[in-house]
């Protein structure tokens, strides 16, 4: 008899008909005469129960939670049942007997999260790595559709890409290196032959802040663009968020229901986003009650009560030059504001930053010098503005920030299998 997944039978593909499933003991229930199986696989959970009598009853007795099974029995549609169907198990074996799960309900999260290698067999964890899954997809599709080419930068690095505030520091054959902060640097240099590329790849962060939406190591969606302007960066940018919101409220319909977040939010989404400068958010934010200076970057509260205003997501652009990167382009009609963008989203702020990249070397080599870095550690990036410099673009999208807006959770830590924070490292 063939394998089925229980997804299938849940779609009625096989009422009425033997099947065999794979899968592990979610919950078992046992009477006088009769013993209850919820058994879970990678698509569903499904009830199947057996009959003092049956040929497999010892066998039944004896399976304990988490336990992993192979079973074949008749799928029958019932109403009582807590998914619809049931099966009516014929043969049932162990693969691997289970010793006592140590989850049982009403864990704390800090338990759940200290077992996270159990705890992703959950229901919850399942349905968030399948969106994640289709969200990456997605991600992937909407580059390649744009004709960008997926590069893959390296991890070991020499020159920080965003300050030194949030760099690790490793021993590399005697050496001190880094970790990536962002891949962007070298995909500069890719465009000079690819023109659009873009990376999926983890970034890390020596973030002590412990908030809900920091990772020390997190996965970063960078695309860089040569002969592009703001416009055009901005139009890509919501393009893609679009992308994947719509798309993944289709595709993970179930999921997304499942775990109570909002679907018509993510059907919703559509372009144009909402724009605002800098000044103007400013303005609106010290119109409220807050005393922001001109020149001070925005910070988590502030965000959040933009973006609660705005509803999102939506641009906030044109950032007083000191606020940003040393690689931002400045407007060369005003030099105290540089080519900057957040996406901004409520509850968790920016979720991406990008902008047009200072392209003149004479420019970016005073903005080194005012940012206090080594030229020495910058001399190839700024050889990409000897030999045939260009206008161009890019933004880095934090995947799990994207998640946690999407599915609603509370914190990003579970967007990502094993999340690494200051604290946390293990497993
Ligand atoms: O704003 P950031 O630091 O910008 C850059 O790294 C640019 N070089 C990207 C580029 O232009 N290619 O980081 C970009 C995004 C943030 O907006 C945020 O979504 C995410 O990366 N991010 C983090 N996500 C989780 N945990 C952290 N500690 C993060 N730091 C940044
Ligand atoms: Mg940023």
């Amino acid at each position: 008899m063939p394998v089925v997944s229980i997804r299938s039978i849940l779609d009625g593909q096989h009422t009425g008909k033997s099947v065999t499933i794979r899968g592990w003991i979610y919950r078992k229930r046992e009477s006088k005469s009769i013993i209850f199986l919820v058994v879970r696989d990678a698509s569903g959970i499904i009830q199947c129960t057996l009959k003092r009598g049956s040929p497999s009853w010892a066998v039944a007795e004896k399976l304990t939670v988490e336990s992993s099974v192979k079973l074949d029995g008749d799928v029958k549609q019932d109403k009582r049942a807590p998914m619809g169907y049931e099966i009516s198990v014929d043969h049932l074996s162990i693969i691997g007997l289970a010793e006592t799960f140590p989850i049982t309900k009403d864990k704390s999260e800090e338990f759940l999260r200290d077992v996270r290698h159990l705890w992703l067999r959950s229901q919850k964890m399942n349905r968030i790595m399948k969106v994640r899954s289709k969200v990456l997809k997605s991600t992937h599709d909407f580059f390649r559709k744009e004709g960008f080419f997926e590069v893959s930068p390296p991890m070991f690095i020499s020159g920080a890409c965003e300050g030194g505030a949030t760099l690790f520091t490793l021993e590399y054959f005697g050496k001190n290196l880094y970790l990536t902060q962002s891949a962007q640097l070298y995909l500069e240099a890719l465009i000079y032959s690819l023109e659009k590329v873009y990376c999926v790849a983890p970034s890390f962060r020596a973030e002590k802040s412990r908030t809900i939406r920091h990772l020390s190591e997190y996965w970063h969606v960078e695309p860089e663009w040569a002969f592009a302007d703001m416009d055009d960066l901005m139009k890509l940018e919501e393009n893609l968020v679009v992308h994947i919101c719509n798309g993944t409220a289709e595709n993970s319909r179930n999921e997304i229901e499942r775990l109570g977040a909002d679907l018509s939010k993510l059907e919703s989404v559509k372009t144009p986003f909402p724009k605002i400068t800098y000044k103007e958010a400013l303005e609106r934010l010290n119109s409220e009650g807050f005393e922001i200076e001109w020149g001070k970057d925005l910070g988590f509260n502030e965000e959040k009560a933009l973006a609660e205003e705005i509803g999102g997501p939506f641009f906030v652009y044109a950032y007083p030059s000191q606020t940003k990167a040393f690689y931002c382009k400045t407007y060369r009609d005003n030099p105290d504001l540089v080519m900057s963008t957040d996406m901004l989203v409520p509850n968790i702020g920016e979720i991406s930053t990008g902008g047009c990249r200072e392209d003149d070397k004479e420019y970016l080599v005073r903005r080194m010098k005012d940012f206090g870095l080594n030229q020495e550690d910058y001399k190839w990036y700024t050889d990409l503005r000897r030999y045939g410099s260009v206008p161009h673009v890019g933004f880095g999208l934090g995947v799990e920030r994207l998640l946690t807006w999407m599915l609603d959770l509370e914190n990003i830590m579970d967007t990502i299998p094993f999340p690494r924070t200051v604290r946390r490292f293990y497993p």
